[in-house]
């Protein structure tokens, strides 16, 4: 007889700061439609990406425990759909949960050199990523491969979880202007990478400003597809998967943000954490 785990359908738990990774979870959905999905947008705390690591370090974990030892089922794996988190976090909850498959987001670097012709490749971010000894292991293993212009995106974030439309124009088009010039010919950047997961709710923003030919890069589809390589027990009913939402903070960001992003309204869980 399979046991309790098997048979029993558990969900995968996904966090971010806030709504950003709505947008690592719509492609999750897409790549593993029948699983079933518990979203934690930690709203009550966002943003991480300007607060010190050992503040992003325990409210990774402390939500960590709570997909684990609080919902029920218990989740039986984890995407971390948040570059700042990952940078500052995974390799501790992998010591702390050997057992527990994580999945995280990292810039996405490599798929950016892939697809660059002039080599050179704009980096959006938040300061703790481009800040993380993480982030300095990838940046070191591309070396020599392309030249890379890094920009942190102080307030971006959090302009984009209050939906400040304004702010959001103001400073995407800022933090473009101090990237440098997008275009194809040599020594202008042809490529952007969006290192944060709020920041493809800009995409139109972004296009408008660089122009309809320069790559936008972002990591939702590879970090599906990383997921489902790494999946125990892959759901196999044939109903589509549920998802289910929860915030630490304001739950109506979510809940509007889930609208526009899965296309679909989801009551929102207020969680105390
Ligand atoms: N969405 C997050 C990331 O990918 C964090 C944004 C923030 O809270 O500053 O880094």
């Amino acid at each position: 007889m399979a046991d309790r785990s098997e048979s029993v359908k558990r969900p995968i738990g996904v966090f971010d700061s806030g709504v950003g990774g709505l947008s690592i979870l719509r492609a999750l959905r897409a790549e593993l439609p029948l699983e079933d999905f518990v979203y934690v947008a930690d709203s009550g705390f966002a943003p991480y990406g300007e607060r010190d690591e050992a503040f992003v370090i325990a409210r990774t974990q402390r939500i960590t425990q709570h997909l684990l030892h609080r919902t029920n089922p218990p989740i039986k794996a984890l995407v971390i759909a948040c570059n700042t988190a990952t940078a500052a976090a995974i390799h501790l909850l992998r010591q702390d949960y050997p057992a527990l498959p994580i999945v995280g987001v990292e810039p996405a670097l490599k798929p950016a050199v892939a697809v660059s012709q002039t080599r050179r490749i704009g980096v959006l971010a938040t300061r703790g990523t481009l800040a993380s000894q993480k982030f300095a292991v990838l940046l070191s293993s591309l070396a020599g491969q392309a030249e890379f212009v890094c920009t942190p995106c102080d307030g971006l974030a959090d302009a984009i979880e209050r939906h400040d439309t304004a702010q959001i124009e103001a400073l995407c088009a800022q933090y473009i202007r101090a990237t440098g010039q997008f275009g194809l010919i040599t020594g202008e950047i042809d490529t952007l990478v969006l290192g944060c997961t709020h920041y493809p709710f800009a995409g139109d923003v972004w296009r408008a400003l660089v122009g309809p030919d320069v790559h936008l890069i972002d990591n939702g589809e590879p970090v599906a597809r990383q997921t489902r390589r790494v999946l125990p027990h892959p759901a196999t009913d044939a109903n589509a998967g549920h998802v289910t939402l929860c915030a630490t903070g304001d739950t109506t960001a979510l809940a509007h943000a889930c609208e526009h992003w899965l296309g679909r309204h989801l009551p929102v869980h207020s969680l105390t954490l």
